[in-house]
């Protein structure tokens, strides 16, 4: 099933529109399958404005409606038959020979259901099917059961559809108890469906159909079986809270995001084996999903992720299939990436480069790691690509790396060398205010800062080589991936100006250089929306 979604209900109704106009252009005699209710009117809406501007002919087209309440005069304003041919069948240039709506006021139902499945296969089948989805999760009047009739058959309407098309009527007990209606296997035979979705009272039943697995008591689900359906919503109906998850070495990090907010955050310890990550999470995702009506788990994770499962070399996963049981065990439609990936598409979302399209994230830690976002999504490959701690400035006499080369930069600007390097020029100082910073043969990067700033020329010496080094690196990324802005992110980014300013002034072509305003929470962040 492939998912379109929009920002707003008239999105939502031009790109249907625009498929069924594209359906009868490259086929003038298309059948089409054609829904009632409140969702199509914006599309029919859309396909008689481009017939009235010529740009559309259904002279030559068939409609056959999904269904017809049953018993209902055709000229009760409640009828299906009335609704399509005022939102419609008269603005269009359709024949009237060529309509076709199962008749309400027929005698004999269950001989015009037999009709009605007669006449669309003798007009060839449907060729495009539009429907609308029931909030219990109904497809025409396929209403939630333990058994589903095939074809078009008379039907009793459930409570809760009775109640949803009340607001039509001007009381519950006028809506008609019965309906006429194709059955799962006419809308099945159709060559192609559109499914439309509009609405937050379509939330719950279009993350069930998103997520779940195929369930007589959500009918809308026997559509998963057919080999071209497209659901097309709007962010009401799509956008469900969404669960970000970020896995570090020592705790692991969550958010929930409900319309483009943070509405809960949390942490707790990373386990220790695999066995006791996996059941936290699937404990955690399943506790937070009862309050927040998830539809979507995304999990930022260190190490290579192949077709989601995970090799890490700072936690005990070892080809860990964790997309697949994450996804089994919570019924959640899980996608999981790394976890640099994911606090990078959590800068360009929500920190302070969300007007970029494109930017390098670099993240001074322990080592280097970094996430490239090219358009807005994070750049892929099959293989281990971002690796940016990872490349190269010192070709000649290069520092040995533990990935087995020598010359990374992570071996000259991590967090790590930096204080390293200042331990080795305080050590060969020991006159300097440095060297009395160190503490049980322990320097931290504040120290450093200290020192500086109490006039230390030593310290002020290695902070200079550390930021030619840093710039070097960034004027490398630059160069590959022109982004509109570098930002960094990790400890030493603290120092805010006293780093960006001298950093500034050796970055070539004045690229803009942020430091992140959400620091440890970007991953999760960046995680939720995978
Ligand atoms: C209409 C139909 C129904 C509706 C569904 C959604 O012909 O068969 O299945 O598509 O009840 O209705 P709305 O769009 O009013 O929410």
């Amino acid at each position: 099933m492939r998912i379109i979604t929009c920002d707003t209900y008239e999105e939502l109704s031009k790109k249907a529109a625009k498929i069924v106009a594209s359906q009868i252009t490259l086929k003038p005699d298309s059948v089409l399958g054609l829904a009632t209710g409140s969702t199509p009117v914006g599309m029919y809406s859309a396909l008689a404005k481009l017939c009235k501007r010529g740009e559309l002919d259904f002279s030559e087209v068939k409609t056959f409606n999904l269904d017809e309440y049953y018993p209902i005069s055709k000229a009760n304003k409640q009828s299906y038959d009335y609704f399509m041919r005022k939102n419609l069948f008269s603005k269009i240039n359709i024949k009237n020979e060529n309509v076709h709506i199962p008749n309400g006021e027929t005698t004999d139902p269950k001989k015009e259901c037999e009709d009605y499945e007669k006449q669309i296969k003798a007009s060839g089948g449907i060729d495009l099917q539009v429907l609308g989805i029931g909030q219990n999760g109904h497809i025409g009047f396929n209403e939630p059961d333990a058994s589903l009739n095939s074809y078009t058959h008379l039907a009793n309407l459930s409570e809760n559809t009775i109640s949803a098309n009340s607001r039509f009527f001007d009381t519950p007990s006028e809506v008609p108890k019965q309906a006429m209606t194709m059955g799962i296997s006419t809308i099945l035979n159709a060559k192609k469906i559109i499914l439309l979705a509009s609405g937050a009272n379509k939330r719950r039943v279009v993350s069930e159909l998103i997520n779940g697995g195929i369930n007589t008591s959500i009918p809308a689900t026997m559509l998963k079986t057919h080999p071209d359906v497209t659901l097309i919503c709007d962010k009401d109906a799509y956008i469900g809270a969404k669960l970000g998850i970020d896995i570090g070495g020592t705790n692991i990090k969550v958010a929930v995001i409900d319309s483009d907010k943070v509405v809960y955050k949390c942490h707790f310890k990373t386990g220790a084996t695999e066995e006791k990550i996996l059941s936290s999470l699937i404990e955690k995702i399943k506790s937070i999903n009862a309050s927040f009506n998830i539809t979507t788990v995304g999990i930022g994770t260190p190490g290579i992720i192949k077709n989601g499962k995970v090799t890490s070399a700072n936690l005990p996963f070892s080809d860990t299939p964790l997309q697949s049981i994450i996804a089994k065990e919570t019924g959640l439609c899980t996608t999981v990436d790394n976890d640099a990936n994911c606090a990078a598409l959590g800068e360009v979302v929500f920190g302070n480069t969300k007007d970029c399209e494109n930017i390098v994230l670099v993240t001074l830690g322990t080592g280097i790691g970094g996430g490239i976002i090219m358009h807005r999504q994070i750049l892929h490959s099959n293989n281990n690509m971002g690796e940016i701690g990872h490349f190269v400035i010192q070709a000649e006499n290069g520092r040995p790396c533990k990935c087995g080369q020598h010359g990374c930069w992570e071996q000259y600007c991590s967090m790590t060398a930096f204080i390293k390097d200042a331990k080795q020029l305080a050590l060969e100082n020991p006159d300097s205010i440095l060297f009395g910073m160190i503490k049980n043969d322990k320097l931290s990067g504040k120290d450093i800062f200290k020192a500086i700033d109490c006039g230390c020329e030593v310290a002020q010496k290695v902070f200079d080589r550390y930021v030619r080094y840093l710039a070097l690196g960034i004027n490398s990324l630059v160069n590959i991936f022109g982004p509109d802005a570098v930002v960094l992110a990790g400890g030493v980014t603290e120092q805010g100006d006293k780093l960006l300013n001298p950093l500034k002034r050796l970055i070539k072509n004045d690229i803009r250089i942020e430091i992140s305003d959400l620091q440890n929470d970007a991953g999760a962040l960046g995680a939720a929306m995978l």
